[in-house]
């Protein structure tokens, strides 16, 4: 693989966001890009403030933040994709706004460089199929937190190239995650599975078996979970969750993947967890979980 010196992530959201701060923690530069300067500021200036809240609970140094943060430039264009050897997006699950971003970068990004989708549902064939180079295509799926979570899906298209997946094994390795290989298939693993699993939980609530706080203690303490499945929608963000349900259903046709009429109407009210401040439960502007009667 080309010295990976600098690369660029597209999408400064839940995802591109914790991306950029393990590929910064490894001594790669990162150019973080969203849709203008100012998204794109918001976006660093929420990792400084998540290190902050690390900092606090004494994860990490406030040496290791000014490291990271150093290493990461925010952009409001994509000018900065023209060098470099690769780009990553994490642009929200839309299969059509992906596919004209990868055709966009297709034109503008040296034949070489590496495109890499964080999409959790969606065809890379298809991704790929926007772009004149399906062979440099391929699906990196990072879990939410991306700092936590020790596991990758590496996800290849029909058409991507060999020398595509080894240079990204090599890379997942430098991040220290654990790759998966996973040949294409709506959902891959982890999202196929997950996904029924959240969207049980939202029905036990729907309908009114049990409170959202006793739901996630019974999963956490029944199964050894360390999160309970609404915190869990909530942190993923739930308009996020709904789009990887619609995209389930609308590839497999099984009903087990139709989202919970209560997720539909959480997400149609702007109720999308963690980043709204409201979701199954309260959070801060820090995102911590605010206690019923706080
Ligand atoms: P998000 O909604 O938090 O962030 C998306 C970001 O992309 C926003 O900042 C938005 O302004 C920006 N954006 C949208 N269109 C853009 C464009 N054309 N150019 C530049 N920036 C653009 O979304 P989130 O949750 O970070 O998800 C991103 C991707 O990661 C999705 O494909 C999702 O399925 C995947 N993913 C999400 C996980 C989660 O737990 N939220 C877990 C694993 C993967």
């Amino acid at each position: 693989m080309a010295t990976l010196n600098k690369i660029v992530i597209i999408g400064g959201g839940v995802m591109g966001q914790g991306i950029a701060r393990v590929v910064a923690a490894t001594g790669t530069d990162v150019i973080l890009i969203d849709r203008d300067l100012s998204l794109a500021h918001k976006a660093y200036d929420e990792i400084s403030d998540k290190l902050d809240k690390e900092i606090e609970r004494w994860g990490i140094t406030e040496s290791e933040k000014k490291a990271i943060l150093a290493r990461i430039s925010p952009a409001g264009d994509y000018k900065p994709a023209k060098q470099a050897p690769m780009v990553i997006e994490a642009i929200q699950e839309d299969l059509e706004a992906k596919k004209l971003l990868l055709a966009h970068l297709d034109n503008i990004c040296q034949p070489g460089t590496i495109l890499v989708s964080n999409t959790s549902t969606l065809s890379i064939t298809e991704l790929a199929a926007s772009t004149s180079r399906p062979d440099c295509v391929i699906g990196l799926h990072f879990l939410n937190p991306v700092h936590k979570v020790p596991l990758v899906e590496i996800v290849r298209g029909l058409k991507t190239s060999e020398k595509t997946v080894e240079s990204i094994k090599e890379f997942a390795s430098i991040l220290n995650k654990t790759p998966v290989m996973v040949h294409e298939y709506p959902g891959y693993v982890t999202t196929r599975i997950i996904v029924p699993f959240l969207n049980e939980a939202m029905h036990v609530l729907m309908e009114g078996i049990a409170s959202a706080e006793d739901i996630d203690s019974a999963m956490k303490l029944g199964f050894g979970f360390n999160m309970g499945p609404l915190s869990l929608a909530d942190m993923m963000g739930l308009d996020e969750v709904m789009s990887w349900m619609e995209n389930l259903l609308h590839e497999l046709s099984e009903h087990k993947y139709n989202p919970c009429p209560l997720l539909r109407k959480m997400v149609r009210a702007g109720q999308l967890g963690v980043k709204t401040g409201q979701g199954f439960f309260k959070y801060d502007a820090e995102g911590n979980r605010i206690k019923e009667g706080e």
